[in-house]
């Protein structure tokens, strides 16, 4: 049984698994076939944040797959309460048959993973954000240069070192292409994300910066960019984030530092007039809206690829269980 918290726990072959199932099961749903992979299985939704993307994304995803979601928001079960995290997951494992959490600090979720004997996935922390990474690579797959492979691509991360930030440099390095992060002083992703990066590059042959250099994003073939506040230690007032990344936004001037074909991406919710323009948001080159739909492509790749292990009952021992429970029934008089 697998976790899926952090993509360094993956190797690369297996996230090429993990997208190229995603992948295959978009087109096998975009086809019109919805294949009940996870029929009868129960998807735990716990949050403590608030999310559009996600949270639908993972219910419709389970939806489309014969399973169902339980939505478990703020205030809305015991954790938060004097009920722990680990004594949630111990509950829930024998409740329903895979987690997913939103949650504030990561080490939450590293515990509820502990405490659980079913898989638990990391749907956002203070960290990372693994699911991105996984709709992200599906979207740029998608959307290469032509004549280019992945390894060729240099992607550039603008602004804020988020964890969406953090995420997109773990993946393009896993995956080796040359992942820049160009951002002002004070707001760059950390040492221990930088060991990550060059461990990711020394096995795949990326490269990658941090920087604020703007000379960085010249012949970039993916603009990448977060609002300038998703830290949620590191939250500013308007006027400060303005004055500190007023350099950073991504508009037509920035955008023409990329190759020609250069495309715009951003997690979303994006803060239109801070972090892009509207004019970048909405133009032919941007993919924002594209990764938004492959987060529930990522969805239904991931839940498969988690639950493909689990034990699953043969055709006789169904039709076995079926013959007992139909004969104590009519034995009482209950059917
Ligand atoms: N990108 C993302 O995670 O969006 P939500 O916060 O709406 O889920």
């Amino acid at each position: 049984m697998r976790h899926f918290i952090d993509t360094n726990d993956f190797t690369r072959e297996e996230l090429q698994d993990i997208v190229d199932l995603s992948l295959a099961l978009k087109k096998a749903v975009n086809a019109g076939y919805n294949p009940p992979l996870l029929k009868g299985l129960t998807l735990g939704m716990i949050f403590q944040q608030s999310s559009t993307r996600t949270r639908v994304s993972f219910e419709t995803a389970m939806e489309q797959l014969g399973g169902h979601a339980q939505y478990l928001g703020p205030g809305m079960i015991q954790l938060g309460g004097h009920e722990t995290i680990e004594d949630t997951g111990k509950v829930l494992s024998q409740l329903i048959d895979v987690v997913m959490a939103r949650v504030i600090e990561h080490k939450t979720v590293v515990n509820l993973a502990n405490a659980c004997t079913i898989p638990v996935i990391n749907a956002m922390s203070d960290y990372n954000h693994p699911t991105q990474e996984i709709g992200d690579l599906c979207t740029i797959v998608e959307n290469l240069p032509r004549g280019k492979k992945i390894e060729d691509c240099k992607i550039v991360f603008v602004g804020d070192g988020t964890q969406v930030c953090a995420s997109l440099g773990f993946i393009a390095t896993k995956f080796g292409m040359h992942f820049v992060h160009y951002g002002p002083k004070g707001h760059q992703l950390n040492d221990e994300h930088k060991a990550i990066l060059e461990a990711n590059c020394k096995v795949s042959g990326g490269k990658w910066e941090v920087t604020d250099d703007r000379e960085s994003v010249k012949g970039a073939d993916f603009i990448y960019t977060d609002v300038w506040y998703g830290l949620y230690e590191n939250e500013m007032p308007k006027e400060e984030r303005v004055r500190v990344f007023a350099d950073y936004q991504v508009n037509r001037e920035l955008m023409q530092l990329g190759n020609i074909g250069c495309k715009f991406m951003h997690c979303l919710p994006c803060t239109r007039g801070e972090d892009v323009t509207d004019e970048v948001a909405d133009s032919v080159s941007s993919l924002c809206w594209d990764e938004a739909g492959n987060r529930l492509t990522a969805m239904r790749g991931i839940l498969v690829y988690l639950l493909k292990d689990r034990k699953k009952p043969s055709a006789s021992q169904i039709q076995a269980a079926k013959e007992e429970l139909e004969s104590f029934m009519s034995e009482r008089g209950l059917c």
